[in-house]
């Protein structure tokens, strides 16, 4: 199985369009020293996307956004389209953070329709899942994750889903210091890859507290494909580090 890696950067809601632009400039100086099979990709809030593009342009920085709506256009008051993040590159969009399920009314019935919208507008949706505290402890955690990714996806193609990205984020490691042990994660992240059909190519990233002291240990996990980055993607040297523990084991 050669599954492509990829990290990701979910700025969330941090970052002036200023901030970002000084990011980017001590970013990409980084580059040369990054493992070239490693797919990079900065998700920064939408007001700075703009700056991001410019900044980026002509090196292998690929831009992701947060979220959208599923329509194209209308009277979403504060909403924001597919076609508006193509236009400035935009490839990737997370979808089904467990902050905008938590707060934003986001629901399996929402990322479903934004997973199709997406796919219909050649962006890359990562669909992200993940169990509470009170799940896992309930012992539902399996089930739960299964029923997340089936959701997202129904109606998709099997032959569509090598191009998707899904994120396992236990919504206990978020931003806690607590990250899932990699085994155990990468034991979950085997179960939702065999849960659809057409996912045996489907990069599957770990997000939970990863930090550049435990990134090697996940790399090692043959289900894990990469991570989806927090906290610890918001400094550019810790971000470049970070990277270059997150290429393949030899
Ligand atoms: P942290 O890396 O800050 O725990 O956040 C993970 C996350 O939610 C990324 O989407």
């Amino acid at each position: 199985m050669n599954v492509r890696r990829l990290v990701v950067a979910n700025w969330k809601m941090n970052k002036t369009a200023a901030e970002t632009a000084d990011y980017i400039d001590a970013f990409v100086v980084q580059l040369p020293s990054l493992p070239r099979d490693v797919e990079i990709v900065l998700a920064p809030p939408f007001t700075s996307i703009c700056r991001a593009a410019a900044k980026r342009e002509g090196s292998r920085v690929r831009l992701g956004a947060q979220t959208m709506h599923w329509e194209l256009h209308g009277a979403f008051t504060g909403e924001i389209s597919a076609p508006m993040l193509r236009e400035f590159g935009v490839s990737h969009v997370i979808l089904g953070h467990s902050e905008r399920r938590a707060h934003c009314n986001e629901t399996d019935r929402t990322v479903n329709l934004k997973v199709h919208t997406a796919l219909e507008q050649s962006l890359i949706p990562i669909v992200a899942v993940g169990e509470t505290l009170e799940q896992r402890r309930a012992g539902v955690t399996d089930d739960h994750v299964v029923a997340q990714t089936r959701a997202a996806f129904d109606g998709v193609d099997a032959g569509a889903l090598a191009g998707v990205v899904i994120a396992y984020e236990p919504i206990w490691a978020i931003g806690t210091g607590e990250n899932c042990e990699p085994a155990e994660a990468n034991r979950v992240m085997a179960t939702i890859r065999s849960s659809l059909q057409g996912l045996r190519e489907t990069p599957i990233l770990y997000g939970g507290s990863m930090n550049t002291g435990n990134v090697a240990s996940y790399a090692t996990q043959p289900d894990i494909n990469g991570g989806l980055i927090g906290g610890a993607s918001l400094d550019p040297d810790g971000f470049a580090q970070l990277i270059r523990s997150a290429a393949s084991p030899p």
